[in-house]
């Protein structure tokens, strides 16, 4: 019977934590459960992604990719995946394109078989040297898989045209899927099948659907995805699933049992991996770690088109302002900024950037009056194309008579792994350090220090002080 099994990716170790409990679920509560895991028959296990290497470091004080190290160690018959945000990486600049080489390097060697990667304003041009990175080291050491990620938003421009020939233009840059990243929960169930289907008549290559929650259509979304031919879902063990998270892996697998798509998944395993989530998922409820607030369907991103988590940053920001009584106000203003930026999708940095300057706007009584830095070098150019073009007033009165560039960002960027490298040399313990350091350097150098300060308690108390030897 099970002629097209339905394939799945484990969010718990990744999304699932970041969307439901700020990314704090530390590397020991994973490593338990790992064998258990890796007996199931997922396509991949999400893991790894900038939040989870950021929170690491400045929340956990843990070594990320020694976090990585001991999960490939534990998963040893299923591939790991990660999220890359393109010419970011997993910061919020952009880099030049020797740290984007270097850091995919050093992913797949510490254990990442799969990197998905994705662009705020959909700009493949952000996302080519992060292809190009894999395939070499695909070629080299034969492991390796390159996603692009295209995030998912609804607009005048984002017709099914422009999602067929995203798909046509990601296969002929060389990546080995694609994946429709529905960060906010506004691809609804029809619309998915129709969209799978577009795209699937576009490529060969195999597509994988992420999607979250929020706005309560999740499963049907998947429903309607797979029976368009989606390849692969993205799923979260059920005490980590709903709400702003995904899916829940076992009723996905209860849902397709039986049909052409039956993932063949044994439910006892899966329950026993629930069972060691959910005491876990207790804790954080009654700590508040994990809000209920969250767990809700909201209808409000559905209407608004707004990402849920950018709602509630605006919210923060007028009450920082005593001027909550503008919500329907900044409300009406976000789509005119995005109009004005090019349309892209609100997915970070852009839904920040969207996000903030409307606020502004609304605040000062005069439309970009004051501009954030941010709005200004989107109006550069320096975070690429969007895909209609930025409203030409806007910008002449945001950047003035500034030359905007229109190649490719990391195209003005300089070499500069050897530049980092040299400010931080006196804490490398491993070159992956360099690679922390530029991402977070700041953060880094708090970790870099609290590890010594570790390493020299740990030594102390080796230390034979009668004949005052130290190991070294
Ligand atoms: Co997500």
């Amino acid at each position: 019977m099970a002629n097209k099994p339905i394939k799945i990716t484990e969010t718990v170790l990744r999304d699932a934590h970041q969307s439901l409990i700020a990314t704090r679920m530390p590397t020991e509560l994973m490593l338990p459960i790992l064998e258990k895991m890796d007996k199931v028959g997922y396509h991949s296990v999400e893991c790894w992604g900038g939040a989870t290497f950021d929170a690491s470091l400045r929340f956990l004080k843990e070594d990320p990719w020694e976090r990585l190290r001991k999960i490939k160690d534990g998963l040893k018959n299923t591939p790991t995946q990660m999220l890359f945000r393109g010419q970011n990486i997993l910061g919020y600049r952009h880099y030049a394109d020797d740290v984007v080489y270097k850091f995919v390097e050093k992913s797949i060697a510490n254990g990442i078989d799969i990197i998905r990667i994705f662009d705020c304003f959909n700009d493949l041009r952000n996302l080519q040297a992060a292809v190009d990175a894999t395939n070499k080291i695909k070629q080299q050491e034969g492991r390796g898989h390159s996603q692009i990620a295209l995030s998912y938003t609804l607009g005048d421009a984002y017709t099914m045209e422009y999602w067929m020939k995203m798909a046509k233009d990601i296969e002929e840059m060389g990546a080995d899927s694609i994946c429709i990243k529905d960060m906010a929960g506004l691809l609804v169930p029809y619309k998915a099948g129709e969209l799978v289907s577009a795209m699937k008549s576009a490529t060969k290559l195999p597509i994988q659907l992420h999607t979250h929650y929020t706005s309560g259509v999740a499963s049907m979304t998947y429903l309607k995805a797979v029976e368009a031919g989606v390849d692969v879902i993205d799923c979260a063990i059920s005490p980590f699933s709903m709400g702003t998270s995904q899916p829940a892996t076992e009723v996905m697998v209860e849902t397709f049992k039986g049909t052409e798509y039956d993932t063949g998944f044994d439910q006892n395993l899966l329950a026993e991996i629930a069972d060691y989530f959910r005491p876990y998922r207790e804790e954080c409820l009654a700590n508040g770690l994990m809000n209920s607030k969250v767990l809700g369907a909201d209808i409000k991103t559905l209407l608004y088109q707004v990402p849920g988590g950018m709602l509630s940053n605006m919210v923060s920001q007028l009450k920082e302002q005593n001027a909550e009584d503008k919500y329907m106000e900044v409300l009406q203003e976000i789509p005119k900024v995005r109009k004005d930026l090019g349309e892209p999708p609100l997915v970070t940095p852009s839904s920040q950037i969207v996000g903030t300057q409307a606020v502004f706007n609304v605040l000062m009584g005069e439309r970009y009056k004051m501009a954030t830095d941010q709005t200004k070098d989107v109006l550069r150019g320096k975070y690429g194309q969007t895909v209609k073009p930025f409203d030409a007033e806007v910008q002449k009165k945001v950047i003035g008579d500034e030359e905007p560039i229109t190649c490719r960002p990391a195209d003005k960027i300089a070499n500069e792994l050897d530049k980092i490298e040299s400010e931080m040399k006196e804490w490398k313990q491993q070159e992956e350090d360099v690679l922390s350091y530029a991402l977070f350097p700041q953060v880094a150098i708090d970790f870099f220090k609290y590890r010594q300060a570790q390493q020299e308690k740990v030594d102390m108390n080796k230390a034979d002080s009668k004949n005052g030897a130290y190991p070294v």
